[in-house]
Parts: structure tokens; sequence; C-alpha cells
């Protein structure tokens, strides 16, 4: 038995989500989207972390990332969530170059601006790194290696995942009145499906004689089989150790059983790519990735707003499919909606969770089987209260940052 590490004050007060914005998603990478949305030269979207209005824009075939708020007097140079437009603000004119920098001012005469004042008229940029078809940014001006965040194994993952990935998206999003570390805990708790998703999601998986899912085999799938890039990929039975995790320990790969049966639409699909399982990635901190038999692929994101509540973020898409089939959007909103009956069973727990520690002193007791949650504990205690947040994101990988 372990007693839990973060008390309810962890979950429903002010001050310690301040210092989360401050030390986790201010300092973190943090999921935008995906390469998919941004095909096209100024294909853009939009998304709010931390309060912060942060656009994601193609210029010129390059990612790059803006403080959403133009130079002149602060309005978002792309006022849609996402769409395709150039980087003009709408309100006088003023015109951004792909680095960012001002490029031409309309009626420029009325602002008395020199060419110099001109030339340090930027939009602020954040740093943007893509793996395979995962865009992350960072919010932070001395961000950290993105490897450093993140294991070889789930980079390699990522990147050796996108290629298969159809272009079309489906995209949905809602507001959850909970505490965001509610839903990362869960991600790593198997043992809620059999009660959770009863109806669901349990009955697809096969669970073994200690109530955990079942061992996938590899010898059928494309993606996992030996000699392939992702042969030597090591998923997590359990999580990290308990106790001195690292940053990296906190993102967890999994793979469990689930035996294949045949869906209708996998005869449009180029191939099933991991028929007999599913894996699931929780990156840290707020998203989670995976995959039900290589066939469709769920990208979810819980991005903070307040204590108890979360902005809710989900994408869809399928597997490539074969030559000359057509997208099919009605078979992405039909895996989508079911997708969202599966969150809100969970969600409605979540919601009642949450009122319940807004009264509670404490939380009672963990089992081993827990040991994830109780390690994410620990670091987040020790990484929120540490004076040298760089030191502590870093402690336990034998490097060392001033
Ligand atoms: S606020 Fe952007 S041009 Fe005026
Ligand atoms: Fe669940």
């Amino acid at each position: 038995m372990m007693q839990p590490v973060l008390p309810p004050a962890c979950y429903t007060e002010q001050g310690w989500f301040d210092r989360e914005q401050e030390k986790i998603f201010g300092k973190l990478w943090l999921l935008a989207g995906l390469t998919q949305q941004l095909q096209a030269e100024n294909d853009f979207i939009v998304r709010n972390f931390s309060g912060v209005p942060v656009l994601i824009q193609n210029a010129g075939g390059t990612l790059r990332a803006f403080r959403n708020a133009c130079a002149h007097r602060g309005m978002p140079i792309q006022i849609a969530d996402c769409g395709n437009r150039r980087l003009v603000c709408p309100y006088h004119g003023w015109s951004y170059n792909g680095d960012g920098q001002l490029r031409g001012i309309p009626n420029e005469k009325i602002y008395g601006l020199c060419k110099k004042e001109q030339a340090n008229l930027k939009l602020h940029s954040y740093a943007v790194e893509t793996v395979g078809n995962f865009v992350f940014v960072n919010l932070s001006d001395d961000p950290l290696p993105i490897t450093e965040q993140f294991s070889d194994d789930l980079l390699l993952l990522l990147r050796e995942v996108s290629p298969h990935f159809a272009p079309e998206v489906s995209y949905s999003t809602f507001t959850g009145h909970y505490n965001w570390k509610l839903n990362f805990e869960n991600i790593l708790d198997w043992n809620h499906f059999q009660f959770v998703h009863r109806q669901s999601l349990a009955p697809l998986l096969e669970f073994e004689g200690d109530g955990g899912p079942g061992e996938p085999l590899t010898q059928h799938s494309p993606f996992f089989r030996p000699g392939s890039a992702l042969a030597d990929v090591r998923f997590s039975r359990g999580g990290p150790p308990a106790e001195s995790v690292r940053l990296k320990d906190l993102s967890i790969i999994k793979r469990y059983a689930m035996p294949y049966r045949r869906r209708w639409f996998a005869k449009l699909l180029d191939r099933t790519l991991d028929p007999g399982a599913f894996f699931d990635c929780n990156i840290f901190p707020n998203v989670n990735f995976g995959s039900i038999h290589g066939e469709h692929f769920y990208l979810q994101q819980f991005v903070p707003t307040a204590p108890d509540r979360v902005e809710y973020h989900s994408w869809v898409f399928t597997a490539r499919l074969k030559d000359g089939v057509p997208p099919q959007p009605h078979l992405l909103w039909g895996i989508h909606h079911a997708e969202k009956g599966v969150v809100d069973e969970d969600v409605v727990l979540f919601n009642a969770l949450q009122k319940a520690l807004e009264s509670a002193s404490t939380i009672g007791v963990m089992g081993d089987h827990e040991t994830s949650i109780t390690a994410i504990g620990h670091w987040y205690k020790r990484h929120l209260t540490e004076e040298n947040a760089r030191n502590v994101l870093m402690a336990g990988d034998g490097s060392h940052h001033p």
C-alpha cells in the first residue's frame, strides 16, 4: 500500500495552478497540432497555452510559431482557429515576413516610424519542433532540447508511425470541469477499463490473471515485428520507479493485446499496421496518442485553463488509404463519435471527482499497480517546489546545467 503523493490542493488551488503554468506549461514542449493541418503555404492554426495566444503558421514551407499579437496594437494576426491566410494584421494591415519581421505598413507616413524603428518591430516568436507529423511549441525563451523531455523510444515511435497517417484529420474540442492531472493519471490507470469502459473499450481487450491487459504478439505487426525500425522499442508494463524519476520517464508508452477483428473499412486502408494490439503513448504533460490495430489513430490533449478546467482537444485519423480511395469524412466522423463516447465515460467521472476533491483534505490510498501515478506525483512536487526548475527537470539525467 502507498500513500498518494499529491494532496487535493494540487488539483484545486490557484497557487499550484500558477506554479504549473510557470514551471511546466511555460517550460516544456507542448503539442500544437499535426503537420496534416499545416500542409500548404500560409496554412495556420491558433492555440491558447497558459493564456498566451500562439499562432503556428506555414511560412514558405517552414513551420513558425508566434505570439498571435500584432506589433502595432496587439490585434491577433489570425482570428480564426485555423485556416489559410498570409501574415497580415486584420486591423490596420501591417504585414510580416515568414520570420515575423515587419514587412510593410500601409499609410506608413501617419505612424512617423523611422526605418530603424521599423526594423525593430517583429512578432514575438517561439521555438517549434516537428517530430514526424507532431508539431510542438515551447513558450520558454530558453527551451530545453526536446530530446531531454522525451525518450528516444517515444521520439522514434512518433517519427516512424507518422508516414502511415492519412492526410485527412477529424478535430473537435470541448471544455471539461476538472483538473488536467486527473486526465493524465487516468491514462496510466488500466484498472479502470473494466469498470468505466465495461461496454465500450473493455470487451475489445484481453485481460490476464492479474487483471492487467495482456501482452501482444508482434510477429504479424508491420510496425513492431523483428527487423522493423520499431522492433526494439521498449513498452512499459508498469511505470517509472517511484523515486528519482526523470522528466523523460513521465511519458510512458504501452502496448496491449487487442484481438484483431476486421472492421469494414480495413479494405480501404493501405494496410493494417498493428493487428492484435493497441498502443498508447502518454506524452507528458498533457497528451495521449495511440492507435487501435494501426488502423485508426487518436490524439488527445487536455490544456489546463483553470485549476478545475481543461480545454480538451481531440484529433482522429486513419492509416493511409489505398491509392484511388477518396477521403472518408463519414468514416472519420463515425470513429470520432465512438471515441467521444469512451472519453465521455471518463469525463463524467473526472467532473465528479473534481467536485469531491474541492472539499477533501486527503486522498485515500494507492495500490502497487499505481506506481506510475505516484512517480509523477513525486516529480511534480519536487519540480514545483524547488527554486531552480531547470536543475530539477534534468535531475537524474547525469547532465549538468547552470
Ligand atoms: S493592430 Fe495590427 S495593424 Fe494595427
Ligand atoms: Fe478511460
